[in-house]
C-alpha cells in the first residue's frame, strides 16, 4: 500500500493504490488548502519532495495552470489532479 507523507508535520498515511490525493489529505485532515477541485485555480499546489514518479502524469489542465503560475519546474503538483501509485513525499506551499 503506498504511503504519503506530509513533510511539514512528518504525518504518513497509507493510500489506496491510484487514491486521489486530495481525498487523502482532506481525511488526514493535512492543511492543504482546495478551491477549485479542477485543477484550475492553483489553491492546492505542494512541492513533491520524493516520489515524483510515483504520481499519475499531469493532463492539460495542470500542466497550463502550472505553467501560469511559473511553478512547471517537475517538482510541484496540484493535489487535486494527483493520483497515488506508490510512496510520495509532500510539503504544503
Ligand atoms: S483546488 Fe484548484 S487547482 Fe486544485
Amino acid at each position: 500500500m503506498p504511503k504519503v507523507t506530509f513533510t511539514d508535520t512528518g504525518d504518513q498515511a497509507d493510500a489506496e493504490e491510484g487514491g486521489s490525493l486530495k481525498d487523502l489529505t482532506k481525511n488526514q485532515g493535512w492543511p492543504i488548502a482546495y478551491g477549485c477541485e479542477d485543477g484550475v485555480c492553483g489553491t492546492c499546489i505542494v512541492e513533491v519532495k520524493e516520489g515524483k514518479e510515483n504520481l499519475n502524469e499531469m493532463e492539460e489542465v495542470e500542466d497550463q495552470t502550472l505553467d501560469m503560475m511559473g511553478m512547471k519546474d517537475g517538482n510541484h503538483r496540484l493535489c487535486c489532479q494527483c493520483k497515488v501509485k506508490g510512496d510520495v513525499s509532500i510539503k504544503g506551499m
